[in-house]
């Protein structure tokens, strides 16, 4: 017996960047995300008594390093379910791995789901948001689909850090075309990097204090479809990420000469031609660009033609993660 399940990975357009505390992998800010289409992970379970250890291979191969990480979410799960039983897990992504494209969000979500049917828990997507959430803050929002916003927790018991869906991908049909400017792993993941932020960055008060501004500005924004008020609000939380990003110590540059390019296009497409359309970007290379649907053709070619753009990949948004049929490719 074995479950498979799919989860689509969400970009945020108001950022979590900073933790407010590491062992629960609480977020220090609130964050607006839309969970992407045609991007997935499909993941595996298998429980299976006659293993020691969990086993996990990404995209075929096994991957010790990330193998801690998923057995202590499953561990969660584990003990709701109060069994030890170790666990045969195999996923993999149609998109670049850990390079700034949100696949650890797409891999905790989907991972949490098949975990879930496979012990015959049957919980809550509240509940299964925050066990996602043990494993990847993003992956909480991954959940569910559309538009999602996940608010810092403020309960005693602080378990209300948790996604929640905020409008339907098909109210506000946003597209995002990302530019792959780079396809290898990025060289200090999130977690860390976001630590190095709290402790370095002399701009990390200043972007907490504001975080929760921008995230009722952008929610208000999606929920009067108003595009020109997102935009501002989403580039400019957005370079403030960077700029707390770029102000620790030793700095973390995630971007490199393209992703500027992208960026600079981008902004030129908008004000000088009126397309709709605006950038986001993570802890990576890549660039994200949200337009409305009749903009996409025109973004996607400005996008192909920039010297240094390795691929260009187009969604719409999409649904939170399900279970799948046992028949579906992994
Ligand atoms: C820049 O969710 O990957 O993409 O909780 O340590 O796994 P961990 O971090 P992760 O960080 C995402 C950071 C971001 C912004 C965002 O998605 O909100």
């Amino acid at each position: 017996m074995a479950a498979i399940a799919q989860a689509q990975p969400n970009i945020a357009l108001i950022k979590y960047w900073g933790k407010r505390d590491t062992k629960l992998n609480l977020p220090a800010t609130g964050s607006l995300s839309i969970t992407l289409a045609a991007l997935w992970t499909r993941t595996r379970v298998e429980f299976d008594e006659s293993l020691r250890h969990d086993e996990l291979r990404l995209n075929g191969s096994q991957d010790p390093a990330a193998r801690a990480r998923t057995s202590a979410c499953l561990d969660l799960l584990r003990r709701l379910a109060g069994t030890t039983t170790r666990a045969r897990i195999d996923s993999c992504n149609n998109f670049p791995t850990a390079a700034g494209l949100a696949s650890s969000a797409s891999g905790f979500a989907a991972l949490v789901v098949a975990a879930d049917a496979e012990l015959g828990l049957a919980l809550d997507r509240r509940t299964l948001s925050a066990l996602a959430r043990h494993g990847s803050g993003s992956a909480a929002r991954s959940l569910f689909g559309g538009f999602v916003s996940m608010a810092a927790d403020h309960r005693a018991d602080r378990e209300d850090a948790v996604a929640e869906p905020l409008l339907d991908a098909a109210e506000w049909p946003l597209a995002v075309v990302v530019a792959v400017t780079s396809h290898t792993r990025k060289s200090v993941g999130s977690g860390a990097g976001m630590e190095r932020s709290r402790h370095t960055s002399p701009f990390y008060p200043a972007w907490v204090s504001g975080a929760a501004a921008d995230l009722t500005a952008a929610c208000a924004a999606v929920q009067t479809r108003d595009f020109a008020a997102l935009t501002a609000v989403s580039e400019h939380n957005c370079l403030k990420m960077h700029a707390v990003m770029q102000s620790s110590q030793p700095p973390l540059l995630y971007w490199s000469g393209t992703t500027l390019d992208c960026l600079q296009c981008l902004r030129a497409l908008r004000e000088r031609e009126g397309v709709e359309v605006f950038f986001t970007s993570d802890a990576g290379a890549q660039v994200k660009a949200v337009c409305l649907p009749g903009a996409v053709t025109r973004v996607a070619a400005a996008l192909a033609d920039i010297p240094g753009v390795e691929q260009v990949l187009i969604s719409g948004l999409g649904e939170g993660a399900q279970l799948v049929n046992d028949g579906e490719a992994i």
